[in-house]
C-alpha cells in the first residue's frame, strides 16, 4: 500500500484539493504538511461544493483519519471556523487529528503580516493572503514560535508568549503602534488549547506505525514549487516548502517510504499576488481565461493573474520535486480554443533558454516562446477514458507529457470527483 505526495507544478491553485479528495476516498490517512489557511481548495461532490483553507482535504472522506502536520502553521480561530461550517453541512470532523509539533498563527503574527507588506510598499510587496503565514514560520526559525503542544500548558504558554511579546511590543512601540497585552494572547490561545487538546497526536509516529501496518497515507501539499521558499521564485514565494521536500520535513516520515510524487498542473496557469509570471495574459485574452476557468482565489477572492500553459515550469517541477506522476487539471477549459499557445522556451537577453534559469531577475524578464497545438470543439467533460477524447486533444496531452520529463497519471476533464480520466492509478504497485 503506497505512500503518495500530491503537489502543486506551477502558482498554487492547479487542483490539488480535488486530486487529494479523490485520493482521499481510497486512503486511510491524509497528513497535509506545509502552508496553512492561505491554502484555499475547492472540493466539489456531485455538486456541492465544500472550500478547505487548513483541514486536510481528506476531511471528506469518512473513513480517511486527517492529520494536520509539523510542517503547517495553525490559526485556531480559522481551524474551529472551518470545522463548524463543515459540522453544519453535515461532514463528520471526528477524524481530525493535529500534530503537537505544529506552529500556532497568533494575532500578533497576523499583525505583522500586514505591517511587513506596508513596509515592503508598492513594488516590493509581496501580495500575501495576510493569513500570519510568513510572520509565524519566521518566529519558528527565531525559536521563538508557540507551538500546539505549548496550549495545553499554561505556565509554559504564558512563558513563550512573554519571549516572543517582548521582541513584538518593541517593534510596535517603535511603529507607534499599541502594543500587545500577554494576558489577552495568552487568555486566548488557552480557550482554544482546550478544545484542541484532544485532537493532539504524535504524528511522526502515528503515521510511521500506519505504514508499518501496511496503509496508505496521502501527503498534501499547499501552494505550489514555484511558491517554495527554496525552490519558487524568491522573494514571491510563500514562507514554507511546498517541494516534495516538504512532505518529509513536514510529516514526520522518511524519504525511503514514499512510493509516489505525484505533481498537479493544470493545462494553462495562474498566479495570485506579486512575482515573475512570462505566460502571463493581460488584457481580453486574460479575462476570457480567467471567466472560462473561474479563477477567483478561494481564499481571498482576489482575481488570479491567467496565463498559457508553460512547459519549462512543469520540467523544473519534475526536476526539484523527484516526480513519478503528473495529474492534468482542466483540460476542459480549453475546449473551442482555435489554437492553444504552449510556452516551449523562453528568450532572455535575446538568447533562448530551454529551461526555467535559476536567477529569478531573469525569469521576471523571459519572453516566452509560443508552439502552437491546434484544438478542438467537441465537450470533453463526460469523457470517461482518454480515447473518448478528441483526437487533438489526446495529441495535445501526449505533447505536453513529452515535453514534462515525466507520465501523465490523470487528466481533468471538470471539476467533479468522477469527471477524471485515468491513465495509470495512482495507489497501485509502487514504482520503487
Ligand atoms: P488547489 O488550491 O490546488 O486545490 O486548487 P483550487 O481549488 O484553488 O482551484 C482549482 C479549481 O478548479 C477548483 O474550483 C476545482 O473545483 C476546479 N477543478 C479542479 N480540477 C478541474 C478540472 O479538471 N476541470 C475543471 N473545470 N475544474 C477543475
Ligand atoms: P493553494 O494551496 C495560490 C501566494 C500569495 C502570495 C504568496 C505569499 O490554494 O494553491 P502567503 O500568504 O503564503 O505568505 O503569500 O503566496 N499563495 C498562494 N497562491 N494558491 C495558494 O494556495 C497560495 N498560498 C499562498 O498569493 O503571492
Ligand atoms: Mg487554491
Amino acid at each position: 500500500m503506497p505512500a503518495v505526495i500530491i503537489l502543486g507544478v506551477q502558482w498554487g491553485d492547479e487542483g490539488k484539493g480535488k486530486a487529494t479528495d479523490q485520493l482521499g476516498q481510497r486512503a486511510d490517512y491524509v497528513v497535509k504538511f506545509n502552508g496553512g489557511n492561505n491554502a484555499g481548495h475547492t472540493v466539489s461532490v456531485d455538486g456541492e461544493k465544500f472550500a478547505l483553507h487548513l483541514l486536510p482535504s481528506g476531511i471528506l472522506a469518512p473513513n480517511c483519519v486527517s492529520i494536520i502536520g509539523n510542517g503547517v502553521v495553525v490559526d485556531p480561530q480559522a481551524l474551529f471556523e472551518e470545522i463548524d461550517m463543515l459540522e453544519s453541512r453535515g461532514v463528520n470532523v471526528d477524524n481530525l487529528r493535529i500534530s503537537a509539533n505544529a506552529h500556532v498563527i497568533t494575532r500578533y503574527t497576523k499583525m505583522f503580516d500586514a505591517i511587513n507588506e506596508e513596509a515592503l510598499g508598492e513594488g516590493h510587496k509581496i501580495g500575501t493572503t495576510g493569513r500570519g503565514i510568513g510572520p509565524t514560520y519566521a518566529d519558528k526559525a527565531s525559536r521563538i514560535g508557540i507551538r500546539i503542544q505549548d496550549l495545553c500548558h499554561p505556565k509554559r504558554l504564558r512563558q513563550r508568549v512573554e519571549i516572543a511579546l517582548a521582541q513584538k511590543n518593541l517593534l510596535l512601540e517603535a511603529l507607534g503602534r499599541e502594543i500587545i497585552s500577554v494576558d489577552c494572547v495568552v487568555e486566548e490561545l488557552l480557550a482554544y488549547g482546550r478544545r484542541i487538546a484532544p485532537m493532539i497526536i504524535d504524528a511522526s509516529k502515528v503515521l510511521n506505525d500506519a505504514l508499518d501496518a501496511g496503509k496508505t497515507v496521502v501527503f498534501e501539499g499547499g501552494q505550489s514549487t514555484l511558491l517554495d521558499i527554496d525552490h519558487g521564485n524568491y522573494p514571491y514565494v510563500t514562507s514554507s516548502n511546498a517541494t516534495a521536500g516538504g512532505a518529509i520535513t513536514g510529516s514526520g516520515v522518511g524519504p525511503t517510504r514514499i512510493d509516489r510524487v505525484v505533481g498537479i498542473v493544470k493545462a494553462y496557469a495562474t498566479r495570485v499576488g506579486e512575482g515573475p509570471f512570462p505566460t502571463e495574459l493581460k488584457g481580453e485574452e486574460g479575462d476570457w481565461l480567467r471567466n472560462a476557468g473561474a479563477e477567483f482565489g478561494v481564499t481571498t477572492g482576489r482575481p488570479r493573474r491567467c496565463g498559457w500553459y508553460d512547459a519549462p515550469v512543469t520540467r523544473y517541477a519534475s526536476r526539484v520535486n523527484g516526480l513519478t506522476d503528473l495529474v492534468l487539471t482542466k483540460l476542459d477549459i480549453l475546449t473551442g480554443l482555435e489554437q492553444i499557445p504552449v510556452c516551449v522556451a523562453y528568450e532572455i537577453d535575446g538568447e533562448r533558454v530551454d529551461e526555467l534559469p535559476v536567477d529569478t531577475w531573469d525569469f521576471t524578464n523571459a519572453k516566452p516562446i509560443y508552439e502552437y497545438h491546434p484544438g478542438w470543439t467537441e465537450d470533453i467533460s463526460g469523457a470517461k477514458t482518454f480515447d473518448e477524447l478528441p483526437e487533438n486533444a489526446q495529441k495535445y496531452v501526449r505533447w505536453l507529457e513529452s515535453m514534462s520529463g515525466c507520465r501523465f497519471s490523470l487528466v481533468g476533464v471538470g471539476p467533479d470527483r468522477n469527471q477524471t480520466i485515468v491513465l495509470h492509478d495512482l495507489l497501485d504497485a509502487p514504482t520503487r
